[in-house]
């Protein structure tokens, strides 16, 4: 991905995140207030790090898993940090089952995970799609009733049909929203779904 320079990317560098993705999570959290002490939370799509960085400043003795495909996570998160488990895995080949064993049930799902764009919009939201759709699998299988999931899409025609129907009658709200970190020309939007029901 092309790295472009900006106000997050300076911000990022001086904070000491991996990322300057981490302002988007901040921006989430302080708007619905989703992440709070001592729980255990998965973050899918975890590399280089920042989200990862700053969930272990808010949960205190709480519990992360963090999953990607790619191991460049390692970089800012010290080994000797017990809470956080790193799993490398491709999501779509992880045996949920398998992963339902490591880490229990889970407080809270958050997916910042994005495809490699390849710059053909129809396709790039396809994938990401795909991607939403296994997260929401994860989350039937491993979310505690009554909680929350966060995940990143790229907006594109058949979003808002499988949101319709297949996500909002499994949780109590459906929010999107789109952070101001978030690059004007970016598809992305994270759907903030709240509350899963029993
Ligand atoms: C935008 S980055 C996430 C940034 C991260 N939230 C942070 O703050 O550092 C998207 C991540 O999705 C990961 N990813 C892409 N496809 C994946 C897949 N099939 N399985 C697991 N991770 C994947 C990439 O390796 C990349 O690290």
């Amino acid at each position: 991905m092309k790295k472009v320079i900006d106000h997050y990317y300076k911000k990022a560098k001086e904070e000491n995140y991996a990322a300057r993705s981490v302002y988007k999570l901040i921006e989430i959290d302080q708007k619905y207030h989703i992440i709070k002490r001592g729980m255990k939370i998965l973050d899918i799509g975890c590399s280089p790090g920042s989200w990862s960085q700053y969930i272990l400043k808010r949960i205190s003795k709480g519990k992360l898993f963090g999953i990607d495909i790619s191991n460049k996570i390692k970089t800012k998160i010290s080994s000797k940090d017990k809470r956080f488990t790193f799993i490398k895995s491709d999501i779509f080949n992880i045996n949920i089952d398998f992963l339902k064993k490591k880490t229990g049930e889970l407080d809270l799902i958050l997916s910042d995970i994005s495809p490699n764009t390849t710059g053909e919009k129809f396709l790039d939201s396809q994938i990401s799609l795909r991607m939403l759709k296994q997260v929401f699998a994860i989350s039937d299988a491993l979310l505690k009733p009554g909680k929350n999931v966060v995940a990143k899409v790229f907006q594109g025609e058949d979003l808002e049909g499988y949101l319709n129907d297949n996500i909002k009658s499994k949780y109590k709200m459906i929010q999107r929203f789109k952070p101001k970190s978030s690059r004007k020309e970016s598809k992305e939007i994270y759907i903030i779904a709240i509350g899963k029901k029993v």
